[in-house]
């Protein structure tokens, strides 16, 4: 089992205090915290090795190559993906969205069908109305119910022999629906279609294992699994690596350049044009050894008792209603108070030192389908304590006193 206060000690961060309070950090879906296993990474980098790769015969270069190389191997492993060469380095979640849907401009046509999901975040709703509008296809969506899932029936009836690609997010950022991907990626192959999963949110909380799910993408970025910042990851199944274009050109993605042709270097580098973020690429790696050392079932099991707890304390708020309450759903909670808007319960709760999002959490869809401006969104995470649950209620109480 999980030793919270044991783990607790490898973030410095949770130390500090915030407007003279002890820190609570309950926005782990924005951005997770980072553990000294990985920040001594990171420091050793620009300390003792800081190069740029692939490129120099020097000793640094290829250091710095073998570290960032063997980062790539512990990611692939994780994921389980057949070949480390699946695996390419991109600036985050986002930027492996839009590299997929740049690449899809060349394979589709007029009448071609897309199809998102209700629940998406606007990093997967934008890129694909960009390439609709690039291509003439045209973009559906499979609805949600009151209780924030995907109503699958509805799913079965949008996909047909024009559905070309189908994309979701493995959980909702803004409400914590578990999605049920394994079953929209076989309904899709059904019919040919190619499925990308949206793993900026699971990969915190599940250990995806890509070549089980067969999915043709899974793009995460690190900084939500105890990572830095500016490096996430794009898996990609060989035969569609290959197929596609690459989506940006420059340095070290090339076989040969001349002014009359130009050639392109083999997977993983024909995606991964300049110099690459090499620390976080290595500290990308080290968050995942973090992490697989807790493990992610001693994870999961810690953050849904964190999740039953917090939720049963909400509900017995007077006015308080939660928004997402999916069977299946992982440590995020959305909800408002009443009419109090969300930043103003978001405000007081920072003066006591408590970190929460407030608004529509990019994904300004699903706050209209509830015919909202936005809400509070608490996220936990595996270093969070019942201890700070309660601080939290007893703050909320307090805010929700002030605003009355
Ligand atoms: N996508 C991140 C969130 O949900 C930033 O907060």
């Amino acid at each position: 089992m999980l030793d919270v206060q044991k783990i607790r000690k490898d973030f410095p961060i949770l130390n500090r205090k915030v407007n003279g309070k002890p820190l609570i950090y309950f926005d782990n879906a924005a951005t997770s915290q980072t553990p000294q296993q990985v920040i001594d990474v990171i420091v050793d980098y620009y300390t003792n090795y800081n190069a740029n790769i692939h490129r120099g015969v020097h000793s640094l270069s290829q250091e710095a190559t073998d570290a960032y190389e063997q980062a790539r191997v512990k990611i692939q492993k994780h994921f389980n993906a057949k070949h480390s060469h699946e695996i390419i380095y991109t600036s985050g979640t986002t930027h492996g969205i839009n590299l997929i849907a740049n690449g899809f401009s060349s394979l589709l046509k007029k009448g071609d069908e897309i199809i998102v999901s209700a629940l998406e975040h606007h990093s997967n709703i934008v890129p694909w109305q960009m390439l609709c509008e690039r291509t003439g296809a045209v973009l559906k969506v499979i609805p949600m119910n009151q209780n924030g899932e995907l109503v699958l029936s509805k799913f079965d009836s949008l996909l047909n022999e024009n559905t070309k690609l189908v994309f979701v997010n493995h959980i909702s950022n803004a409400l914590g629906t578990i999605n049920p991907i394994e079953y929209i990626i076989e309904k899709a192959h059904d019919i040919g279609a190619a499925v990308l999963v949206d793993g900026a949110q699971s990969c915190p909380h599940i250990k995806p294992d890509v070549q089980a799910l067969d999915v043709d993408f899974y793009v995460c970025s690190a900084h939500k699994i105890c990572g830095p910042t500016g490096v996430g990851m794009l898996y990609g199944k060989e035969e569609w690596l290959n197929k596609l274009p690459p989506y940006q050109g420059g340095g070290e993605m090339i076989a040969e350049v001349s002014f009359e042709k130009t050639t392109y270097a083999d997977l993983p580098h024909k995606f991964e044009a300049g110099t690459p973020n090499v620390c976080g690429g290595i500290a990308f790696g080290a968050a995942l050894d973090y992490m697989n050392t807790i493990g992610f079932d001693n994870i999961a099991a810690y953050e849904n008792e964190l999740l039953d707890y917090a939720t049963q304390q909400l509900l017995q708020i007077e006015g308080l209603k939660i928004y997402g309450t999916a069977k299946q759903k992982t440590s995020v909670i959305s909800f408002n108070v009443g009419n109090i808007h969300p930043y103003d319960i978001g405000t007081i709760l920072d003066k006591m030192g408590i970190a929460v999002r407030t608004g529509h959490h990019c994904a300004q869809p699903i706050m209209d389908f509830y015919k909202i401006p936005g809400t509070i969104r608490a996220s936990f995470m595996f270093y969070n304590t019942k201890e700070e649950i309660d601080v939290f209620i007893a703050s909320l109480k307090k805010a929700i006193m002030m605003l009355s």
